[in-house]
This record gives structure tokens, C-alpha cells and sequence, in this order.
């Protein structure tokens, strides 16, 4: 649809960028902060262990500060469990609370709205120990953390999100170090949507619990949501991109707003004998979920053709953004109409607009994006420069396609590009950088750590200032 005048952007519309704990803030050993499953992986070869970061948990002031000048509305960065909880249960640690009271605070400060993920990838280790997600418990360990972060921020955190990615956790979960299987596991699949039904059922009584204790706050999920295209005009395409879409997007936003599973997602999962055990409650409690908004991160669409292999087993791996071949249900294929990033992501803004129209339309939920942006190499010149046009062209390009999705009616609340500022990457290091503000650090070396503005950073800056009217 080609509209001859757009809407403008909403005049309270939430302009910033987001973080996650494990990959900002750095200091994960210290004040009273247990081990995450990110702290005890073996990062891949070549890359940063996940130490020092940013080190924003030294650096909020001056981060913060940097946002505001930029003229951030909102900041998304996630609660690291472990740093409130070092057990997962149990002992609040004093000094977590601090913590994340003083960015909130500073958030405060210059007028930024927090807005706080619950979980981004970062279990305890201690609760890994515990058999992590496929313990049943593990939903009473949630939704106590979460009655903790309400008691403690709640009377400054307007919008909350649950947990980031949960298709990225249950669909590439090793290659983001969050997998873990029991030793003796005889059906992988069947552990694996146990572990996710859990996690829905969690996320709902959270999400319960947040409007029962917080009657003025929002709360919604945060799925990676890529709306997936046939490779071509077969009937049997557009059939496994029904099947990829379903799998990889619908399943986790049916649930979350519906409260039922999606009957694609059921049937594939009777088919491998995977379908999750539910135990009495938990009908009603995925019912009782209610979410206020959607939040979703978009990178790329993904293009499946058919899947030729009949024998239906476990999908060969990829990583976020990769859909690779699930036999008898999708395969992967590379769209040649979009180009790539260094980092081999294909490009679709396009896409970008598709993927809001098509939440929308299923859902009816005001959207918040929650991640989209550009990850690449960039340089530091001598007189302290990074000059990133390529991340501008990227995120002008998305941005426009908001404008042309509220202009389709679509409700959209904000905008928050990955990163604030450069941290270090899921399974890519800290080379592969997102941010409007450089971190001056190599991946082994830490060098100043010192913050530099990227052209980027004044040109959102701009866009802003003018509540997305120039994007030039
Ligand atoms: C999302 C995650 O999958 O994409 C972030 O929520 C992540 O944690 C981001 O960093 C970019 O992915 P990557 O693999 O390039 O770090």
C-alpha cells in the first residue's frame, strides 16, 4: 500500500535503545552477584568472556547521561536475577538492589523511562543446578524474582517486559549458552517444550502478579518476531512458511495474548510424542495473562522453502536469525532479493513493516519495538570519530517503515534499537558492535573502556529532537 502523506509519530512516543545485563554491565563476580549460566559457559573460541562488558554496572552515571543527551525517552536494560537473587531463591543481595535502584534513579533524573526486562538469557547457575527450566519449580522461582523486582522498583518501573527471546531460548538455546539438558534426557524435544511450557506458564503468573501489585504498570513479552516468507509461489512454500511462522513467531504471541497453543506447533509436537505435560492450573493461568503491549525485537524476515526430507527429526542448528532445515516441516533459503550485513544477517526493512502489520492484525496489542539494528565492525579514528553510516542508512530505513506501519494503523508505543551503546555480541564478541556509543576495548583488550559519540549517536540524536520528522 503506497500512502501519498504518512502519519506522523506519536507525540509520547518512546525513542531510546535497549541493554541486557549479562552483556553491559560487566562486574558479574562482584558485590554479592552469583554466577548466571553466562558466567559459567565456554564462550566460543575468539571471542570476550563476559567479565567486564561495558562495565556499566561502573559506568551507569556516565551512560546515562549520555542517553539523555541524546534525548532518550526510555531505557531497556534487563535485571540480572543473579545480582538480586545470587541463588536464584532465597537471599535478596542488598547491593543488586542498589544497584539497579541507582540506574533507575538516574534513569529518573533526566526524565527516561526504565523499562525493564525481567529475564534476558541469563539463568543462575545455581538454578541451572537445579535442572533450570525443566524443573517444574522453576515457575515459582520466576514469579518469586519477579515479586521481589515489583516489591523493590515497582514504584518507579512503569513498563515491564518478561522474558526476552524465549523462541531464541527454546529454538537456538546452545548457541546463546542458555540450554540445559539433564543428563539421561531420552526425548531432547520433548525436554526442551517442557522446559518452554514451563516458561509460558511463568510468564503469565508474572504477568498476573505485575497487574495485582503494580494496578498502574504495563507489562508485556518480548519475542524475537520475524515473519517468515515463502521462497516462492509453490503451494508447498507458503505451506512450511505457515509451519516456520508458527514454530518460530506465533506459538510464543498466541500464548502470551490467547493463552492457548498454536495447533500447527501442537500437531508438529504430537508428532515427535513433545507435547508438553500440563498440570492442573495451568490452563488457567495461561488464560489469566492479559498482556498490556507487545514487545518484540526484529532483525530480518526468514525465507523457508519446502522441506524435502521426509523423516521428521530435531532442526540442524543455526542462530537467531537463521532458519536452517527442520526436515519434513521447513528448510532455509537464502532470499536473494536482500543483502546481507558483515555478519552475514540479511537486510529487510521492508520486511520490518510486513512483520508489524501482521502482529498487529493477529493480535489488536499496542507494539513497542524492542530490538532492531545493525551489528558491525567499526573504527575508532585517531581524533576520537566513528563514522557508522552504515548503522544511519540501516536504522533510517527501519524507522521509516514504522512511520509506515502507524500510517497503516498500526499502534505503535516506541522504538528501542539495539544497543544503547556497544557491548558484547551473544556468541560474537564485543567486535561485533550494535551501539550509538563506542566502547573504547578490543575483545582481549580492555585498553580505556572510555565512551565516544559515533556519527550515529548525533544523528538519532536529530531524529529525536524532531520526534522522527528528520531522518536525513
Ligand atoms: C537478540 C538478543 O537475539 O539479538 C540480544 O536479544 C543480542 O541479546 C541481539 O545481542 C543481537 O544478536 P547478536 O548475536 O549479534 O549479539
Amino acid at each position: 500500500m503506497y500512502h501519498k502523506t504518512l502519519k506522523p509519530f506519536p507525540a509520547n512516543f518512546l525513542w531510546g535503545a535497549s541493554t541486557s545485563a549479562y552483556q553491559v554491565e560487566g562486574a558479574n563476580l562482584i558485590d554479592g552477584k552469583g554466577p548466571s549460566c553466562q558466567d559459567v559457559k565456554k564462550v566460543p573460541e575468539g571471542t570476550s568472556e563476559l567479565d567486564v562488558c561495558a562495565d556499566q554496572y561502573h559506568r551507569y552515571k556516565e551512560d546515562v547521561k549520555l542517553m539523555a543527551e541524546m534525548g532518550f525517552k526510555v531505557y531497556r536494560f534487563s535485571i540480572s536475577w543473579s545480582r538480586i537473587l545470587p541463588e536464584g531463591t532465597g537471599e535478596v543481595n542488598p547491593k543488586g538492589i542498589q544497584y539497579y535502584n541507582n540506574l533507575i534513579d538516574e534513569c529518573l533524573k533526566y526524565g527516561i523511562e526504565p523499562l525493564v526486562t525481567m529475564f534476558h538469557f541469563d539463568m543462575p547457575a545455581a538454578l541451572d543446578k537445579r535442572g533450570s527450566w525443566g524443573n517444574r519449580e522453576s515457575i515459582d522461582w520466576f514469579v518469586n524474582f519477579a515479586k521481589v523486582m515489583f516489591e523493590n522498583f515497582g514504584d518507579r518501573v512503569k513498563y515491564w517486559l518478561t522474558i526476552n527471546e524465549q523462541n531464541m531460548l527454546t529454538l537456538v538455546g546452545p548457541v546463546i549458552g542458555t540450554l540445559y539438558i539433564p543428563e539421561g534426557c531420552t526425548n531432547k524435544l520433548k525436554e526442551i517444550y517442557q522446559q518452554n511450557h514451563h516458561m509460558l506458564v511463568a510468564q503469565a503468573k508474572a504477568m498476573e502478579l505485575c497487574h495485582k501489585m503494580l494496578p498502574n504498570a504495563k507489562i508485556g513479552p518480548a519475542p524475537n518476531i520475524a515473519l517468515v516468507y515463502p521462497a516462492s509461489c509453490r503451494p508447498e512454500d507458503t505451506t512450511a512458511a505457515q509451519n516456520c511462522n508458527a514454530i518460530r513467531n506465533w506459538l510464543y504471541l498466541d500464548m502470551a495474548v490467547y493463552g492457548r497453543y498454536n495447533n500447527l506447533v501442537w500437531s508438529y509436537l504430537e508428532e515427535h510424542d513433545a507435547c508438553p505435560e500440563f498440570e492442573p492450573g495451568d490452563a488457567e493461568s495461561l488464560k489469566n495473562a492479559h498482556p498490556d503491549f507487545i514487545g518484540f525485537n526484529y532483525y530480518n524476515t526468514v525465507t523457508v522453502e519446502a522441506s524435502t526430507q521426509t523423516e521428521l527429526k530435531e532442526a540442524t542448528p543455526g542462530d537467531q536469525q537463521s532458519a536452517n532445515e527442520m526436515a519434513g516441516v521447513y528448510k532455509g533459503f537464502r532470499n536473494p532479493n536482500l543483502t546481507v550485513t558483515e555478519f552475514g544477517w540479511e537486510i529487510d526493512p521492508q520486511g520490518f513493516r510486513s512483520t508489524m502489520r501482521e502482529i498487529y492484525s493477529r493480535y489488536h496489542l499496542p507494539m513497542i519495538v524492542t530490538e532492531n539494528g545493525l551489528g558491525a565492525y567499526d573504527t575508532l579514528t585517531e581524533d576520537g570519530k566513528v563514522h557508522d553510516d552504515y548503522r544511519i542508512e540501516y536504522l533510517r530505513q527501519h524507522i521509516k517503515m514504522i512511520q509506515e506501519a502507524i500510517t497503516d494503523n498500526v499502534e505503535m508505543m516506541g522504538y528501542c534499537p539495539w544497543s544503547a551503546i556497544d557491548l558484547v555480541s551473544t556468541h560474537e564478541g564485543i567486535r561485533k558492535r550494535y551501539g550509538f556509543i563506542y566502547v573504547d576495548r578490543d575483545e582481549f583488550d580492555l585498553k580505556t573502556l572510555n565512551r565516544y559519540r559515533k556519527d550515529s549517536f548525533h544523528w538519532y540524536k536529530k531524529v529525536i529532537a524532531t520526534n522522527g520528522s528528520n531522518l536525513d
